[in-house]
This record gives structure tokens, C-alpha cells and sequence, in this order.
């Protein structure tokens, strides 16, 4: 937020959907039980997280839930020892999850592997030991360099096992990104993959790896894991092949006792502005954040498929894909390829095929595979869902109301969950029992205390918005900034004594909370101040709009004005009489001060990798200034 004040309201959505009864009645959690945990959680919050982590197994109890004697370097569950792979993994063994699926995974070209708890405890042991053997030891840095394999689950756990911290750099992004991270996180070893499956096309990574090698010599070994089957070089001082290095270990190996507070990975973020900081999760304080979201908010049970579609390389894929499935010994699905390949039937082929029940994926591609239309999702049984999820970005309700009602037959309540790589966990979403809102996050789960505040860190009235904080300490949040405390700090400065992260929302009368984008992204039109997520999905929901991405241009009189650029949906065409409509469609929705001064037609909206739009691109594009780093953008 640029300036002091609170953001109008333009977007009235009145639609309610109430949960079936029957979900209601087989909910973990159900409604007197949640309104308790909301009661304990205010009063205790501690005790609530407390109660969480008791749930998990310790190899020594805490002595305090929380020490912020070093505020805002909080420190969860002080003196407790734990390591994340026993719960995921080691535990499962002795009971009857021992041969239960942990992992479905799909290539692209259609091949599946199944691991069931055993199997991959087992082969996370062979790597574990492999990596000790190669010199690997606790608190060294691993650079995962991954494809969505088996292979790059086993290696994360292996990792963690041992007391290593991994720090997995999406297979999508470039050689220099890849260097960057190497060189921030210090890292000795890298794993990485000869190639892999995407759009059709053997995508190759080991090249890209050798050119940055050969400036990185603190990389020293090289793991390489054979899954494209292509011809690439070996350095036989530096390269091993996964497989060789793996088979003749034994199948058993030690699970390395960790101070609750040891990290357990970097992860690098780029915010929407600046450069990549490394994001460092714990142990302790992580697995109880996530473990105890799935469960809440996801209403796990041993049966469910469950399959979060975000790459393994984000924060979406290493919370909810790979540890939180597993803590909770239910079955994670991955998938490698691309949503559209062969056709855009893909989702809705491999959701039948294996029975998934709860599918987690973003308002990107369900914009995507909306604009196909119904006939795809008609072509498949899905009623093995019975719960939906959204992540990443604001949902429109137009791409709500499509989700809940063509996917989840109007039965399968959509869980849209507000969160960040910083977070760990989910923070704000709906739970199964209560009412949904197409477009809301809800409110904020117990034990998390939200608030929406101006510049000065004074509430905003109701039905206005300002700027999301926290208030106070939660498990799951990140422990630092590798390499930079400052930054670290930064995020608590802002407003004293709240954790500030940099989205925009506004509560409605019966407390829900509606995202509004980001903060640096509000456009101010003749003082009034307007958030993103609403202009879009005012946009969207006309029937040629598939999506919109909006800015704000400077304006001599206004201060700002707003321009849209939006893609249309298959088989309309763009002509001036369609801008003109928009136009007066977003008048009508909205208001005068919704005024676009124009609308730009374009095939894409430029995407970062994990989805978003980039709105500070289309921006600088517009402005013709640099756009800063544009390392996460989406090529294809
Ligand atoms: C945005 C992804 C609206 C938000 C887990 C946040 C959302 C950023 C939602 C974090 C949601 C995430 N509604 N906006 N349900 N979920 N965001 O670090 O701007 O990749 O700050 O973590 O995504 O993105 P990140």
C-alpha cells in the first residue's frame, strides 16, 4: 500500500453453499469440536499448538511450547528432539500403514510407479546411507535440482534423515537461477535428473548442469538420476548415477536426532518484487504447522488419494504434496507432466484412473482447464472427489462456482487456503464444516490470529480493506533468511509486533476474509484504492473472458488509471465492440470507479513458473522500464 487509508470494496458476491450433511457428520473435526479449538485457541494458543504437536512423535519433549525471548527469531518447542522422516516414514513401519500406498506417481508419457510405505521407507534408507557415503553430513546444504520424480521425494527424505538441508530449485527455472542458489545456499552436492518428460518433449537438465558446474567448483559431487534415458556426459570425478550409488545399501539407516529448530530446508522465493531469498523451515515446529493443517483442514482419512498438484519445487509441493501426506500415512499422488498433455482431459484421466479423492491445485489452472469448457471433465468419472482446494492466487468466484460445480458435481466443498512459502503452513481457509463463499478464504484457522490493519497498524473498518498481518507466533513459520537476518527482520518491522505479508484483504460482516491482491500491486484511482483480485474477477466473470490480469498506469489527473489485459476463452474472437463491452460490463459490476481506460487483448498473461500472474511485467512492458528479475517467468 503506497499510501495511508483503506482499500474500497467494489465486488459483492452473495452466493452461500452449505457443506452436506453428511460430510458434516463424518468430519474430523466437527462443529462443536471446531468451536472449541477456536475458543482454546484464543485463549491458550499454545496450549491449542501444544496439543497439535502431541499428536506427532518425539525422541525428547519440549521444555516450552514457544521462547520468543529473541523476538521476532521465535523458537518452537525449545529443547525438543524430533526429526520430521521419522513421522513420515519410520513410524508408519510398525503399524498397519506399513503396506498401505504412500506414492502414486504418473509420467507424462503414462507410466506409473506405486511405493507403499515400506518400499519407500526403504529406499529413502539406501539414499540416506548413499549420501553419507559420498561425504553428505548433517546441516550440509543438497541442491535438488528435480523433475516431480519418485526419485526427488526419496532424496528430500534422505536428506532429512541424515540431518541435511535440502533446497530443491524447480527443474523449470535456468542455469543462472540455479547457480544463484548454489552459490547463496553453499552447497557441495547437487542431485539432478539426465532429463524428463513435459508437453510431449524430452526436456534435458544435465547439460544445463554441466555449464554451471564448470564456474561452481565448491560442487563437488553430482548425483544423476536416469529417468529420460538420453545420452549425457558423466565427469568421473563429480558424477554418479543414482542408481549405482543406491544399490548395494542396506536397506536400514539411522534417523538423525534434530534439535526441534534444525532446518530442515532452504527454500527460495522471490516475493513479486526483489531477489530470491532462502526461506529456512525447522524440523519441529514445520511438521506440527502442516500436520496439523492437512488433518483440519483437508479432513484426511486413511482412504484418500490425495493429490496436490504443485510441483514438488515449491512451497505448495514440499508442504502438501511430499511431508504432510506422509505425516498423515495417507497416499500422495504426483504427477510429472503437463496439465494439457495429450489433451486437456489429463487432470480428469489420471483423478479417475487412480481415485483420487481430494485434488489441491491453483486458480491458474483451473482458469485453464475452464476455458475448455465441460465436455473433458463430462468424459470422466469423477466421483471419487470429494473434496477441492485452491492455492497460490485469488480465486474468482466465476472459477469457484466452475471448480464446485463441474469437477466437485456441487458436493465437494472447495477449500481455498491463503498461505506462503514464509507461512509453511495454511493459514486462512475454510474448514469442511463450515459455510463456503466462492471467492473467500474464509477466516483464519484457530490458532492463527489475523488481522487487517492501515500503514500505521490501526484496524480498518469492516467491508474496507488494508493490509494482512499476523499477530501473533505460529509453528510452521519460517525460522530466518539464509544468509540474511535482515531480511528476515524486515518482515516484522513494518508494523511493531506483526508479521506483514504484503497481500491486501478486507473482512466481511460475518468475519470472512477476501484477498485483494497484493499490496504493491493496488492501483489508486482519483483516491480511490483499489486491489487487483476484484477488477479481475469482475472480468472474468463475462463469458469471453478466460483471464485478466490489471494495473495501474500514472495519469496526470487521477493520479493512476486502471488497464486490463485479458485472454479470451476458446472460439471468441477480439474486436473493439468486445473491449467496449468489457468496458461497460465492468461499470456495471463494479461501478464508475471501476473505469478501464483500456483493455488489451493478448494468447497469454505472463505467468511466474508456479503460476501468477505478473502483473509488474506487464507493467514495466507498458511503462517500458525494467521489469527486475524475470528469472520465475513462465517461457512456454
Ligand atoms: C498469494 C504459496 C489469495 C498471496 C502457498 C501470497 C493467495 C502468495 C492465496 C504466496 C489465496 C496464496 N488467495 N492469494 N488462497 N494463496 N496467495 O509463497 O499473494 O508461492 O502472499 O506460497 O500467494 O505465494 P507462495
Amino acid at each position: 500500500m503506497d499510501q495511508l487509508g483503506a482499500l474500497e470494496t467494489l465486488l459483492q458476491e452473495d452466493r452461500v453453499f452449505r457443506p452436506l450433511p453428511g460430510l458434516v457428520m463424518e468430519a474430523n473435526i466437527n462443529p462443536q469440536e471446531l468451536a472449541s479449538a477456536y475458543q482454546l485457541a484464543a485463549h491458550d494458543p499454545l496450549a491449542f499448538w501444544e496439543n497439535a504437536a502431541l499428536e506427532l512423535q518425539w525422541f525428547r519433549r519440549w521444555d516450552k511450547v514457544l521462547d520468543d525471548s529473541k523476538a521476532p527469531f521465535y523458537k518452537w518447542f525449545t529443547n525438543a528432539r524430533c526429526n520430521i522422516v521419522h513421522n513420515a516414514l519410520d513410524r508408519h513401519i510398525k503399524t498397519a500403514n506399513k503396506h498401505r500406498l504412500a506414492l502414486i506417481w504418473e509420467g507424462e508419457p503414462g507410466d506409473t510407479r506405486k511405493l507403499t510405505y515400506f518400499e519407500l521407507y526403504r529406499a529413502v534408507n539406501k539414499m540416506a546411507g548413499a549420501l553419507k557415503n559420498l561425504g553428505v553430513v548433517k546441516g550440509d546444504r543438497v541442491v535438488l535440482y528435480m523433475p516431480p520424480l519418485p526419485e526427488t521425494i526419496i532424496a528430500m527424505l534422505a536428506c532429512a534423515k541424515i540431518g541435511a538441508v535440502h533446497c530443491m530449485v524447480f527443474a523449470g527455472f535456468s542455469g543462472k537461477a540455479l547457480k544463484d542458489r548454489l552459490r547463496d545456499a553453499g552447497a557441495r552436492c547437487l542431485i539432478t535428473a539426465d532429463g524428463f518428460y513435459r508437453n510431449g518433449r524430452v526436456v534435458p537438465l544435465k547439460p544445463a548442469v554441466d555449464e554451471i558446474l564448470e564456474e561452481q567448483d565448491a560442487v563437488d559431487i553430482c548425483v544423476v538420476v536416469r529417468r529420460a534415458g538420453i545420452e549425457v556426459e558423466m565427469h568421473p570425478a563429480r558424477d554418479v548415477w543414482y542408481e549405482d550409488i543406491v544399490r548395494h545399501e542396506k536397506p536400514e539407516a539411522m534417523t538423525e536426532v534434530m534439535e526441534s529448530d534444525d532446518p530442515l530446508f532452504l527454500l527460495y522465493t522471490s516475493g513479486t518484487t526483489g531477489s530470491p531469498r532462502g526461506i529456512v523451515h525447522s524440523h519441529g515446529g514445520y511438521m506440527v504447522g502442516i500436520h496439523h493443517t492437512l488433518n483440519w483442514v483437508f479432513d484426511i482419512k486413511p482412504t484418500d488419494i490425495f493429490w496436490c498438484t504443485a510441483d514438488p519445487g515449491w512451497i505448495t509441493g514440499h508442504s502438501y504434496v511430499v511431508y504432510a501426506p506422509l505425516l498423515a500415512g495417507t497416499t500422495t499422488l504426483l504427477y510429472e507432466g503437463h496439465p494439457l498433455y495429450p489433451q486437456a482431459d489429463r487432470m480428469w484421466h489420471i483423478t479417475a484412473k487412480h481415485g483420487v479423492s481430494i485434488l489441491y491445485t491453483t486458480p491458474t489452472t483451473i482458469r485453464m482447464l475452464m476455458r475448455y469448457g465441460n465436455l473433458f471433465p463430462r468424459q470422466h468419472d469423477l466421483t471419487s472427489l470429494r473434496m477441492l482446494g485452491s492455492v497460490g492466487e485469488p480465486i474468482n468466484p466465476e472459477a469457484w462456482v466452475w471448480f464446485y460445480q463441474t469437477i466437485g458435481r456441487g458436493e465437494c466443498p472447495v477449500m481455498d487456503t491463503w498461505w506462503q512459502t514464509e507461512s509453511g503452513q495454511i493459514m486462512i481457509s475454510p474448514m469442511p464444516v463450515g459455510l463456503l463463499k466462492p471467492g473467500s478464504v474464509s477466516k483464519p484457522l484457530p490458532g492463527v490470529e489475523a488481522d487487517i490493519v492501515d500503514r500505521t497498524g490501526a484496524p480498518v473498518p469492516r467491508d474496507k480493506g488494508g493490509l494482512l498481518v499476523i499477530k501473533k507466533p505460529w509453528p510452521g513459520m519460517m525460522q530466518n533468511v539464509w544468509n540474511d537476518p535482515d531480511a528476515y527482520r524486515a518482515y516484522f518491522e513494518k508494523i511493531p509486533g506483526c508479521y506483514v505479508a504484503g497481500d491486501v484483504a478486507r473482512r466481511d460482516e460475518d468475519g470472512y476474509f477476501w484477498m485483494q491482491g497484493r499490496a504493491d500491486e493496488v492501483i489508486n484511482v482519483a483516491g480511490h484504492r483499489l486491489g487487483t483480485a476484484e477488477l479481475e474477477s469482475a472480468l472474468v466473470a463475462h463469458r469471453a473472458v478466460a483471464e485478466a490480469a490489471v494495473i495501474g498506469i500514472p495519469d496526470k489527473i487521477k493520479g493512476e488509471v486502471a488497464k486490463a489485459f485479458v485472454t479470451l476463452r476458446e472460439g471468441v474472437e477480439e474486436s473493439d465492440e468486445l473491449a467496449k463491452e468489457l468496458k461497460e460490463h465492468m461499470k456495471r459490476e463494479l461501478g464508475p470507479v471501476a473505469e478501464l481506460k483500456s483493455v488489451k487483448f493478448r494468447k497469454d498473461l505472463p505467468k511466474t513458473k508456479s503460476g501468477k500472474i505478473l502483473r509488474r511485467l506487464l507493467k514495466a512492458e507498458e511503462l517500458g522500464t525494467e521489469p527486475g528479475d524475470i528469472s520465475m517467468l513462465e517461457e512456454e
